[in-house]
């Protein structure tokens, strides 16, 4: 099947669909009993991530069960700082450890020149799944964008306040835009390695846009992002790039027209009808299912789903979650919502 016949790329062409396309963030995860089996096969959770074969089976897990649209490469997004040399750990129920770099003079530890070494792998990966993957199923790319993963780098692990990257950014801003460089770079490099193994879309993952000022926003978010962006076009014009700036309020329509992304993930705080009304004229989006209703599920769960298709179900659009799935999801409520939304019209 030509890759242009593919409903979740029609869409992101720009394609208004009667039953739009759907996949989850997270979809391949801890909700399923068979990717805990893998990921115990595996031994823990980034030996999955540089595993090609296993890591290829639990991306194909979640579309045997719900036969998705896309099928995202199962990775991390902090595979770059570990490539470029900063130790990261995953501890069971923790979530990420890095040895954090606080100020530029940390930046001396991290060293692009053998990213490729680290993350052949991931290019394992994609090429495997690019093979695998059912004809109408699109392939995804991804990487973290860069401000969200110099938060990791910077903090050394997940933060409520995001207070040492801040003071950071804020106060030497020529020596964190020298992180933010380096970011830019190996992200695009990376990137373009997933192309060439077979990602035909990207999607760039900012969760913590929304901690920044005005300025920080279109300095440390727009203005990476626009790069990366250009960068990726100037080799593979025709390789669509979602951007999920999650928390960027107002921030969305600079995001969009400025960055030159194809489309936008939207996180459950955004008003529907504002987008239907600005930003969807702009291109498609995506989302933005919250993902607590997937634990409760029911006619709760429906409704909403219901209410989101009516608003942006009238212009290009992806079925997605606002945020990832997550661990105490009941699988059958993902099965629930995958049915009501093909049952349409
Ligand atoms: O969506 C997919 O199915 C593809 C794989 C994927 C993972 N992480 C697998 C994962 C993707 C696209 C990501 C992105 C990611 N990773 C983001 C951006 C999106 C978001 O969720 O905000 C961020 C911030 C990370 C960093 C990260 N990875 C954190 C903070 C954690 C720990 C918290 C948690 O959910 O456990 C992870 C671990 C992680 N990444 C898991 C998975 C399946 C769970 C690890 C496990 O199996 O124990």
């Amino acid at each position: 099947m030509p890759s242009e016949q593919k409903r979740f790329l029609r869409a992101l062409a720009g394609e208004t669909l009667a039953i739009p396309p759907i996949w989850l963030m997270r979809q391949a995860g801890r909700y399923l009993p068979e990717y805990r089996a893998t990921r115990t096969e595996a031994g823990s959770f980034l030996d999955l991530c540089y595993n090609p074969k296993l890591a290829c089976e639990v991306t194909l897990q979640p579309l045997r069960r719900y036969d998705f649209d896309a099928a995202i490469l199962f990775s991390d997004i902090l595979v770059i700082p570990q490539a470029l040399g900063q130790e990261l750990a995953f501890k069971q129920g923790e979530g990420p450890q890095l040895d954090p770099i606080r100020d530029a003079s940390g930046l001396s530890r991290l060293n692009i020149d053998k990213i490729h070494e680290t993350l052949g792998p991931v290019y394992e990966t994609v090429s495997l799944l690019s093979d695998a993957i059912p004809a109408h199923t699109a392939l995804i790319g991804f990487a973290g964008a860069p401000w969200t993963v110099a938060t990791y780098m910077v903090e050394g692990k997940g933060s409520k306040d995001f207070a040492n990257i801040r003071r950071f950014a804020y106060g030497d801003p020529e020596g964190f835009s020298k992180l933010i460089d380096i970011l830019v770079e190996a992200t695009t490099q990376y990137l373009l390695r997933q192309v060439a193994a077979g990602a035909e879309c990207i999607q760039l993952f900012e969760t913590w846009g929304g901690v920044l000022s005005e300025n920080g926003f279109h300095r440390w978010v727009i203005e990476p992002t626009r790069r990366i962006v250009a960068n990726l076009k100037a080799v593979h014009p025709d390789v669509p790039v979602i951007g999920f700036p999650r928390g960027a309020g107002l921030h969305l329509i600079d995001f969009k027209t400025l960055t030159g992304v194809d489309a936008v993930g939207l996180d459950s705080g955004v008003p529907l009808k504002w987008v239907a009304e600005n930003l969807q004229k702009l291109g498609p989006v995506q989302g933005n299912l919250d993902p607590m209703y997937l634990i409760t599920g029911g006619d709760e769960m429906l409704a909403e789903v219901r209410r989101i298709l009516d608003v942006l179900g009238n212009g290009p659009f992806i079925f997605n979650l606002g945020h990832g799935i997550t661990p105490e999801t009941p699988p059958e409520n993902v099965g629930l919502l995958v049915d009501y939304i093909r049952a349409q019209k």
